[in-house]
């Protein structure tokens, strides 16, 4: 089976961090090892919760010199590029499902110097990304329906992250990260980067067993894939 090249990334998702001390737990959960810090925002319109805004991520910018990699599960995204632009982030991902003017806005992500994302749900086909790709930095790829932390991969997504690799090598454009999102665990990580996860965002699986297992967590995220690497090798 071919394996990416890159190493994959883990962005861990403080939607399952304590928000009492967020500022620590984006301190804590840098030092246990996560390559990104993924923040995510939801306006109760786009998905059936409400989270974060630009004053907060602005607040806990100063807490982790990592990427903030912010996932706007918004209806309007537009009007919000700029708020959370001045709050820190260094990546702003859309949804595709909530962006009449996907490139407009994307271009002006760019504009700002930053990384711009596209996100899919997952009953949205890959097609759509077809005329995207010029304008993306990052396809982020719902494994479940956003909202909540928590909740089990739908595995046919997987086809999907391969299909949309595929795109990509088509299309000539492997620059494009692909990130993926939605019940990331020990179990499903190594074929999730077998599919061509090169970010896996993991929230739960990080963050629901305590502080203290931060970073054993991660690492066991990460052992999870370099293990199956070794075993199929044999
Ligand atoms: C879901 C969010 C995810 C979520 C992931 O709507 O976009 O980032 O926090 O959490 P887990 O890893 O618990 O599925
Ligand atoms: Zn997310």
């Amino acid at each position: 089976m071919k394996r990416n090249i890159y190493k994959p990334k883990i962005a861990a998702s403080i939607l399952s961090a304590d928000f009492s001390i967020l500022g620590k737990e984006v301190k804590d959960v840098d030092k246990a090892g996560a390559d990104i810090i993924h923040i995510d925002v939801m306006d109760g319109l786009f998905v059936p919760n409400i989270t974060i805004g630009p004053d907060i991520v602005s607040s806990i910018r100063s807490y982790s010199k990592k990427i903030f990699d912010v996932h706007l599960m918004i209806e309007n995204p537009a009007n919000f590029i700029d708020n959370f632009y001045k709050a820190g982030a260094d990546i702003i991902t859309i949804h595709i499902e909530a962006e009449s003017h996907p490139i407009r806005t994307l271009e002006y992500i760019r504009s700002l110097g930053i990384k711009a994302g596209i996100s899919i749900n997952p009953g949205t086909s890959e097609e759509n990304l077809k005329y995207l790709l010029d304008y993306c930095d990052l396809i982020l790829v719902m494994l479940v329906n956003p909202g909540f932390g928590g909740q089990k991969t739908i595995m046919s997504q997987v086809k999907k992250l391969d299909n949309i690799k595929q795109m990509i090598k088509r299309e000539n454009k492997k620059n494009i990260l692909l990130e993926v999102d939605g019940g990331v665990n020990i179990k499903n990580f190594a074929t999730l980067v077998d599919a061509g996860a090169d970010i896996l965002v993991a929230g739960s699986s990080i963050f629901n067993s305590g502080k203290k297992m931060y970073n054993k967590n991660i690492k066991n995220l990460r052992n999870s894939w370099k293990r199956s690497d070794i075993k199929e090798n044999f």
